[in-house]
């Protein structure tokens, strides 16, 4: 299945639920290693980084079980043992164990972590911050050692919004003694979602979804249930593959609030989107609109993870867009590949690129790279006059359930191989 093979020029056409988000399950899944009870985390998407994480719980020597409706773990008997190997390699979010090993065992040895292609990715806001908390480091031959006396809490001014790092100290202040801190947080809906389980295990935690958090530690922590919202990523995928191929689609369970910059992107490209009931609909015919300026921003500004689908878009628009990528530097390496399909994307910088629309792209053979500009891929193939052959897909498997059995539910002509 490495290969996905589709026939673009089909216009898209209706109805596909939204799978459970990625980002926001695995520090959910990291932090069920602060119970010693069990959880169940429903919704959980079947997706090759879960797969990882469930792999990584289990060398820990947590029960973990898939369930019909999401994973059940059990987190009573967690050993010390160094993470290692590919789940840990190509997987960033494997970061978020770092804290929660720390909480929950005052020791981690993780090997350094991976995750895309898409820029240096440095590591250290994370560990000066668990420093800060009573944490100390040492790093040998690829291996990241965290040991503790004991957590406490402590005043962390993130100077930039970091995800990953905002998540470890959540992780680790719920476990320490006193209360911690955050400013300067990021405000991502995966870290309102991280607080919104640990508070149903019993965790105190004021600010969700502000840059300003206040973690109070040292509570017992009881097992809990929880639901994994919807990935507004994915969601955004299809979106633009519907402003891209034209059609008329409704994504079920898009979580419409969460998507205030992607929404308003889409009606600049010339899309009509209205929020439903249950998700949203998006409406698009005819070439797509040029965007003057597209800049990526940490939340709520337009994020980072649809700008290679946005790119796909822009290079099949009428017109000049540019793109500024301001979060990850390499996310770019597409537009060689959207080139070849007879885009016309030109790099301007590290962190920018102008596109000039060519109305109709045409199909080739194209690789992956990275989860996202994979994604991107796969919508100028739908857009693109002809066959095109997207090889790399693991990527693509990373962050996306079945995205072909999706795309196919709205009318693509698209198979993997
Ligand atoms: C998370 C998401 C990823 C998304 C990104 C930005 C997960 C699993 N991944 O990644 O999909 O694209 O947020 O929304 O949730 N930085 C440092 N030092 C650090 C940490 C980060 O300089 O120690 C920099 C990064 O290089 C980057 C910026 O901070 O420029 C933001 O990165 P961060 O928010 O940490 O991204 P991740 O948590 O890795």
């Amino acid at each position: 299945m490495d290969s996905i093979h589709i026939q673009g020029g089909i216009a898209l056409q209706g109805q596909v639920r939204i799978q459970g988000s990625k980002n926001a399950a695995l520090p959910v899944l990291a932090a069920t290693l602060l119970t010693v009870e069990q959880s169940y985390i429903r919704n959980c998407p079947r997706i090759a980084d879960v797969h990882a994480m469930v792999s990584l719980l289990r060398k820990l020597g947590c029960l973990v079980t898939w369930r019909e409706e999401g994973l059940q773990v059990d987190s009573s008997q967690v050993c010390r043992g160094a993470m290692r190997g590919e789940a840990v390699k190509g997987m960033r979010s494997s970061l978020c164990l770092l804290g929660a090993l720390l909480g929950r065992c005052g020791e981690a040895l993780l090997e350094h972590p991976g995750g895309c292609v898409i820029g240096e990715r440095p590591i250290d806001l994370h560990l000066w911050a668990l420093e800060q908390m009573g944490a100390r480091f040492s790093e040998e031959k690829g291996m990241i050692q965290g040991r503790t006396e004991g957590l406490h809490g402590a005043r962390i001014a993130l100077p930039m919004p970091s995800v990953g790092a905002t998540e470890n100290i959540i992780l680790a202040g719920v476990m320490a003694e006193g209360d911690t801190h955050i400013t300067g947080a990021a405000r991502e809906p995966e870290i309102t979602a991280l607080c919104r389980y640990l508070q149903n295990c019993g965790a105190v935690i004021e600010g969700a979804g502000t840059d300003h958090l206040l973690v109070r530690g040292g509570n017992n922590l009881y097992g809990a249930e929880f639901t994994v919202p919807s990935d507004r990523i994915v969601a955004g995928t299809y979106l633009m593959a519907c402003i891209g191929a034209g059609g008329c689609v409704h994504l079920e369970g898009a979580p419409a609030d969460e998507m205030g910059a992607v929404l308003r992107t889409a009606s600049q490209m010339g899309a009509s989107c209205w929020p439903t009931e249950e998700g949203i609909c998006i409406q698009a015919s005819g070439c797509p609109k040029p965007v003057e300026r597209l800049s990526t921003l940490p939340y709520p500004g337009f994020p980072t993870d649809l700008q290679s689908a946005a790119l796909a878009v822009l290079a099949g628009a009428e017109g000049r867009s540019v793109v500024e990528e301001r979060i990850f530097e390499n996310r770019f390496r597409v537009a060689v590949e959207l080139n070849r399909m007879g885009a016309c994307i030109q790099q301007l910088d590290a962190h920018t690129v102008v596109v000039r629309g060519v109305r109709q792209l045409h199909g080739a053979e194209v690789a992956a790279r990275e989860l996202r500009g994979g994604a991107a891929l796969v919508i100028a193939g739908l857009m693109a006059q002809g066959k095109t052959r997207v090889t790399g897909c693991q990527y693509i498997y990373r962050g996306y359930e079945n995205i072909c059995r999706d795309l196919r539910e709205l009318g693509a002509r698209i198979v993997s191989v």
